[in-house]
Order: structure tokens, then sequence, then C-alpha cells
């Protein structure tokens, strides 16, 4: 995979028409889709990998890392913020929309659970997160709208996401950390689960295999990439029709580029679709926030 290289730092872009944060290679399943529907679109992407995973962290950890990312975005224009990441979004988002008000659209993240539930003819679904997302209110919320009156395990999977940002998606380790969530797929009946972590989108189109057939996964990264299309569609801007270039998704990290791209070409390597990238090469610092 060729990596583009860049030395400008994300307050001297004039252009991000959609900003996406994740901790880590997780949100590149949105920015792929979001290339995918609109390749013109002008993408900026913060992996905030010093700080990866954010499965295990606080909410007073991340509300503030939220809070500065997305006013990076805003500094420099940008209307429509995804936060490509459940955990984040399950921390942060009514505080981001509550702080940023109107002034940028905050799309979030959230397990599917509402389509799993749907589509689930034996009354039983199932969730596979970060333990932070399965503890977090927002999926409490979730099960009570959309799966009040079905069977909806909450399955925390520690450790998973880390094996994606490795570029590791098959071994031993994934082994462990998979046999006993089928186990307990089967043992319940499910028949339908919600991918409730940005990072696995990678990670299960490999090993859905190894759950029973009848099983169907969903996963959010394509409707949260529609939706970002949309609000960005309804915003009233000068240069929106503007011609673009078909532009690459310019990524800015708290951590180390050279493991991030590692990581990449792993990925690409076990067939996994990644867009194409710029990386900025200055780390992005994070003031004491
Ligand atoms: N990609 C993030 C999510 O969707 C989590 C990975 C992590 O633990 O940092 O929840």
């Amino acid at each position: 995979m060729k990596i583009a290289k860049s030395t400008e730092p994300i307050g001297k872009f004039a252009s991000i028409d959609v900003g996406i944060i994740d901790s880590g290679v997780g949100g590149l399943s949105v920015a792929q889709e979001l290339r995918m529907l609109d390749p013109n679109l002008r993408l900026g992407y913060i992996a905030d990998t010093a700080l990866f995973p954010y499965g295990d962290k606080s909410v007073e950890t991340l509300i503030p890392r939220m809070r500065y990312f997305v006013s990076l975005f805003n500094e420099i224009g940008t209307r429509v913020v995804v936060i490509a990441c459940n955990t984040a979004s399950s921390a942060s988002l009514r505080d981001l929309r509550h702080y940023f008000d109107d002034s940028v659209q905050i799309v979030g993240m959230e397990p599917p659970l509402k389509p799993a539930a749907q589509h689930s003819i034996n009354r039983s679904v199932a969730v596979i997160a970060t333990s932070g997302t399965v503890t977090g209110d927002l999926l409490t919320e979730l099960k009570e709208r959309f799966a009040s009156d079905i069977a909806a395990r909450l399955i925390a999977a520690p450790g998973l996401a880390d094996c994606v940002e490795r570029g590791q998606l098959a071994d031993d380790e994934i082994d462990a950390l998979i046999g006993p969530i089928v186990q307990e797929v089967i043992r319940h009946d499910v028949d339908s689960v919600a991918l409730g972590c940005s990072h696995y989108s990678f990670l299960m189109r490999k090993i859905s295999d190894r759950f029973p057939a009848n099983i169907k996964f969903f996963d959010a990264a394509r409707p949260v990439a529609m939706r970002a299309i949309q609000l960005f569609g309804e915003i009233d801007r000068d240069d929106k029709n503007a011609p673009k270039q078909p532009g690459l998704v310019n990524v800015f990290l708290t951590g180390s580029g050279s493991s991030f791209e590692q990581t990449l070409s792993k990925l690409e390597d076990a067939g996994c679709v990644l867009p194409e990238i710029r990386i900025q090469l200055d780390k992005l610092k994070v003031p004491n926030v």
C-alpha cells in the first residue's frame, strides 16, 4: 500500500468537509464508506493512537479529548465531525452536542442494535463491543428502546480491538478471544450480532465463518457514513459545489506513524479494503486537557 506523507499540520488545512475521530484504525471503516459514497469529499481523520485503546478509558478521560479533537476541526471550518468510535460516542456524544451546539454537527457511532433486533427471528441478539461501550449508558438506552422485548446479550471483548490495531486478524490470540463469544452466541440461539466497535468491521469479515452460518452481522459503518453525508448536504456553504479533487484521507496521529503504517499494510495483506491515505508526519500534540 502506498501511503502519502505530508508535513501540513491540521491547522493549516483550508478545507476538510468531514472530520473523523477514532482511537486508531477502526474509524477507517467509516472513512472507506464515505469515500465510496462520495469520492470527492475532503476527509480528515484523527487517530488518537497515543491513548489507544479507548475501551478501558473513563468518561472523564475521553470527554476532554473529544472536545479538543472536534475543536481542531471546528477551527478550520469543518462542519460535520464523525466520532467513528462507539466507546468515545458512548462517553462523550451528549457532552459534545451540548458543548459545540450548532457550530458543528456531530455524528456518533452506536451499536446497530435496532436493525439486529428487527432481523432476529429467534428473538435473541448479541452486541459485541468494548468494555466501555458495554457498561455505558448509551447501550443501556438502546437496549431499552429497541430490544426491550427480546433477549439481548451485551458481550464485552477486551483485547479484540487491540488485535485489529496491530493488524492481527487471525491467530491463536484471536481464537482465544473469539471462542468464548461464539460459544455464548450458540448457547443462547443468537441469530443477529451487532458489531459495537468500529475496529471489528475489519475483523468480522475475516472471522464470521467461525460463527454458525445462520448468524447475520450488522455493522454501523455504512449508516454512519450516510448520516454524515446527509448532514453535509444540508450545510449551506459557499464552496460546496466548487470542483474538488478526489482526495486522500488526511490522517493526523497522536502516536507513532510507522506502527500505524505497519498496521495498515497488514490489514491490506489480510484483504481489508482501506481508503487511500496521507499521513501527517508530525505527531498531533494533545495539551493537558
Ligand atoms: N474503535 C473503538 C470503538 O468503536 C474502540 C477501540 C478502542 O478500544 O480504542 O469502540
